[in-house]
């Protein structure tokens, strides 16, 4: 098939070249976001290949299907930059990775944990400018703490696991509770009931409209005075203007992010000769107890392979039989 692989950057070609050489598609690669703007870049194609911040939404559906387009094939789990509805009104296949490396993103988080309760990112500088001393370093054990984990599928069954050999205390909440995490002696209760007991707050739960803004003002007031709040699932599953809030007034004595609301427009290039335009994220900056990665969770050797077997096993898979096992669908997400 010939696809138009967007938003590609040097290791995504490295990736999908070495799984792509077997199956031999035409993998036309284009650093481009996908968007209204740049979707005739597609023309003549098969299939686009997307990442999480193309904008795959009606408009840009049917200008693809003018095209011929009849494939989006997500090189990434979460699906909230696609508008399914209008996808299948055109009739076009969506495709996505659903599990390539749960490890990658639940390590990533509980690096930005420990980074963030032991200030290492602090340590880091200064020790490199001569200063030894340790004052405003404390940290905590984790040991013994109360970790809320919201949503415990792929990724939120690994953190339960990791933090329970840490010897917290492991509270969940999920609408689809999780075997293997209740085995583990984790907890399941109402969200608010999370909310109310955690040290640590960490997010796993895709965006749906359902999420969007779960931590707001009003959840923030529910939360432990100084809780640790970590996102590394989607930026708009927290109002950022209210968390601002909240590490003003002292509610989050932390914050982890490797995704932000608005990220589309910083994340994954390099902006370091230009200010950055943004004020919410700006400001987020300057807080000393805020550590921000650049939605590099998912970014493992592990991963980048299993998500590009994947991806080229859809596109195959569909060429060869018009249907992928990782089709994602109005119908499949009902259900
Ligand atoms: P998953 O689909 O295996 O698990 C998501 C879990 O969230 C499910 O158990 C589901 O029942 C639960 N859930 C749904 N609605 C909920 C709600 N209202 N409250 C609590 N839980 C809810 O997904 P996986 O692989 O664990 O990934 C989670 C999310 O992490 C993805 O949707 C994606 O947005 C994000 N992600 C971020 C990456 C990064 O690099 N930062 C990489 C991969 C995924």
């Amino acid at each position: 098939m010939h696809v138009s692989v967007f938003s590609t950057k040097p290791y995504d070609r490295r990736f999908l070249d070495a799984a792509n050489a077997a199956a031999g598609h035409r993998l036309s690669y284009l650093e481009a976001h996908l968007s209204i703007d740049t979707a005739s870049l597609a023309e003549g194609a098969d299939a686009v290949c997307v990442f999480v911040n193309d904008e795959v939404n009606g408009d840009v559906l049917a200008s693809l299907a003018s095209k011929g387009v009849r494939l989006v094939a997500l090189r990434a789990a979460g699906f909230n930059n696609v508008d399914l509805e209008a996808a299948r009104h055109q009739g076009i296949t969506v495709t996505r990775v659903p599990a390539y490396s749960p490890h990658a993103v639940a390590e990533h988080t509980i690096a930005l944990m420990l980074t963030l309760n032991r200030k290492i990112h602090r340590a880091y500088n200064r020790v490199r400018e001569g200063n030894f001393a340790l004052e405003g370093l404390l940290g905590f054990d984790i040991a013994g703490r109360t970790a809320g984990v919201v949503g415990t599928g792929r990724t939120g069954e690994v953190v339960c696991r990791i933090l329970t050999g840490f010897g917290c205390t492991v509270l969940a909440h999920d609408p689809q509770p999780n075997a293997a995490c209740a085995e583990m002696g984790v907890r399941y209760v109402p969200l608010e009931e999370l909310l109310s007991l955690s040290d640590i707050v960490t997010l796993h739960c895709p965006l749906t409209p359902a999420t969007r803004h779960l931590i707001n003002a009003r959840s923030l007031q529910r939360m432990k005075h100084n809780v640790m709040l970590i996102n590394t699932s989607r930026g708009a599953v927290i109002d950022t203007r209210a968390v601002l809030q909240g590490l003003k007034d002292g509610t989050i004595g932390h914050l982890g992010l490797d995704v932000y609301e608005e990220e589309a427009d910083l994340f994954f290039e390099d902006l370091s000769q230009r200010f950055i335009g943004d004020d919410v994220f700006a400001r987020l900056l300057t807080f000393p107890n805020v550590l921000i990665t650049g939605h590099q969770a998912f970014f493992t050797e592990e991963a980048l392979t299993n998500i590009a077997e994947t991806t080229i096993g859809n596109i195959t898979a569909f060429e060869r039989t018009g249907q992928t096992v990782h089709e994602i669908s109005i119908e499949k997400i009902a259900r």
